[in-house]
Formats: C-alpha cells, structure tokens, sequence
C-alpha cells in the first residue's frame, strides 16, 4: 500500500502512475515546511519505486497551492530564513528522473505557481488561476518564479507579473506557453488528462524516458551548442540499451515493442 501523510494523499489511479494530491484543503493548500517535506519524501520514494513511470502532483478543484504559507513565514527573520536555507529544499523536485505533471485547477498563487513551474508538464483546468503576487506581501517570488517565467513567457511579461502582482488565467497561460493545455471543463476532469498522459508516458521505456526529460532540461542550462551535444550523446547511449533493439526491431518486425527498461 501507499505511505499514508499528514498533508498529501498518493495513489495509484493508473498502472505505472502515481499521483500525488495536496492535501490541506482549508488554507487552500498553502505550501507549509511539513507538507514540503512530505512532497519531497513521497517523490524521492516514487522516483525509486520501478513500479512508477511518471508522476502528477494536484490539488484540489479550488487550490492547487495558494502559495507559501504566509502564517508560517509572517514572523521569521532574515537570519531565520538565511541560517536554515528555507526554500532551498523546494528545488528537490526539479531533479527527479521521472516525469511529474502539475494538474492545476484553481489557484495557483506564488509558491504555488512555482510548484507547478518546477513539474516538466502543467496541464490547466479553464478555471486555473496563476500569479505571482509576492509583490503585495512586500517580497518578490523566491521558488524559481522570476527565472522559470522568463523561459517560458519571456521578460516583459514577467517583470508585469513580478511587479504588479496581477494574477493570470488559464487562457493566458495556454496563449504565452506555460501550460501545454487547457482541458474541458469539469471537476476532476484535469487530473484524468494528466493521469492519461502519465500512463502513456509510463507505457514507454524508462530509460529513454529518463534521458528524453534530461536532454530537454538540458536546454535551461546549457548553450545550444552544448545543448545539441549533450542530446546527441545520450542518444548514442540509449543504443547501449535493449529497449533501443527491442523498439526498432519491433518496428521493423510490424510488432509492439515490449520494454524491459535496460
Ligand atoms: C497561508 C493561506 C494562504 C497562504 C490562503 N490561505 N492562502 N494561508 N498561506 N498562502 C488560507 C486563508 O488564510 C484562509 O484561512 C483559507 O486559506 C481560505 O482562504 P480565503 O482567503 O478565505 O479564501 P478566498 O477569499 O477564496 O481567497 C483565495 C485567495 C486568498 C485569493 C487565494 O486566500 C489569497 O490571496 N491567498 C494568498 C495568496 C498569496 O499571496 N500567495 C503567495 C504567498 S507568498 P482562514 O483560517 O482565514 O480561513 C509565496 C512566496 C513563495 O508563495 C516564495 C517561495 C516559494
């Protein structure tokens, strides 16, 4: 069975996919230094579960994360936040092997925009609702905002966003190219499509899954030049793989490719 949490709820909804949902649903999910360290946990397990292809993290139809929690830093000092590197453990899930899907409805505010930024995919409901309104707390965004923004929805965009505060829909979302889509309306009906999505994900070889994700992520860090040499290396390893001779093999015998992820 799953590992029962205090402030997310894993579950199996489809072979090979797991989902995590957050799960502190009267402060709309608001990102708490024990619900982070659950995430980080149940992730860090799952990326090494073998019976896991990909992942999608959710929340609730009126909250994926309505940021931070404001209650929790309100009080804390510089010397606070710099002693104990608060945040720095929130990057953790930007290094798992495995794919993971934001499924977003509702708000998607500061810590929680960021959250959602930090999977490889985000899928919207219409009713998703993004910003990074750090601006009206006195801060600016500390998760990656102003940085993973940029790549996606370019400068003059994000400074908007950073300086005013002002929240954007799904739509816009969809339009600028920080989700890959929005899906029909109706309640649950985001996380089905990414449940969907994760299991065809899942259906493929692990390992050219692994190294399809890391040449993408590649491309954040490195010149393209670089970039383009890294993507081709790993496409020279995956040749060192059985799933590289069993899939074009099976092509070429007009059969189904079946993966032993090695
Ligand atoms: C703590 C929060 C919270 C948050 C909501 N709640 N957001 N608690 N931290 N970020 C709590 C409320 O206090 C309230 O608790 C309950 O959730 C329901 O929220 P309401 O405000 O009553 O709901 P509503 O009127 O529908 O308004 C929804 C909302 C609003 C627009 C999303 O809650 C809101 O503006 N929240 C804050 C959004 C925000 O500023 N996020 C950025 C945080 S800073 P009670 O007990 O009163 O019922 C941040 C920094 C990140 O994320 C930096 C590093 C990652």
């Amino acid at each position: 069975g799953n590992k029962v949490y205090e402030n997310i709820i894993v579950s199996r909804p489809a072979e090979g996919v797991a989902l995590i949902t957050l799960n502190r649903p009267k402060a709309l999910n608001a990102l708490s230094s024990p619900l982070f360290k659950e995430l980080n946990e149940a992730t860090e397990e799952l990326d090494k579960d073998d019976s896991v292809g990909a992942l999608v993290l959710t929340g609730s139809d009126r909250a994926f994360a309505a940021g931070a929690d404001i209650k929790e830093m309100k009080d804390k000092t510089f010397v606070d936040v710099y002693q104990n590197k608060f945040l720095e453990d929130w990057t953790k899930i930007t290094g798992l092997r495995k794919p993971i899907i934001a499924a977003v409805s509702g708000y998607a505010l500061g810590g929680g925009c960021e959250l959602a930024l930090m999977c490889d995919i985000i899928l919207a409901s219409p009713t998703a609702v993004f910003g990074q309104p750090e601006i009206n707390l006195g801060v600016i965004p500390g998760g990656g905002g102003t940085q993973r923004l940029i790549h996606a929805i370019g400068k003059s965009r994000t400074m908007e966003l950073t300086l005013t505060g002002r929240n954007f829909t799904a739509a816009e979302a969809e339009a600028w190219g920080v989700v890959s889509r929005v899906v029909p309306e109706g309640e649950g009906k985001v996380v089905e499509e990414a449940v969907k999505m994760a299991s065809v994900i899942a259906s493929k070889s692990k390992v050219a899954v692994q190294a399809g994700k890391e040449a993408v992520n590649a491309a954040y860090e490195m010149t393209l030049a670089e970039g383009l040499r890294f993507e081709r290396r790993l496409f020279h390893g995956l040749f060192a793989t059985q799933d590289q001779k069993e899939g074009m093999s099976a092509f070429a015998e007009k059969r189904k490719p079946t993966w032993n992820h090695s």
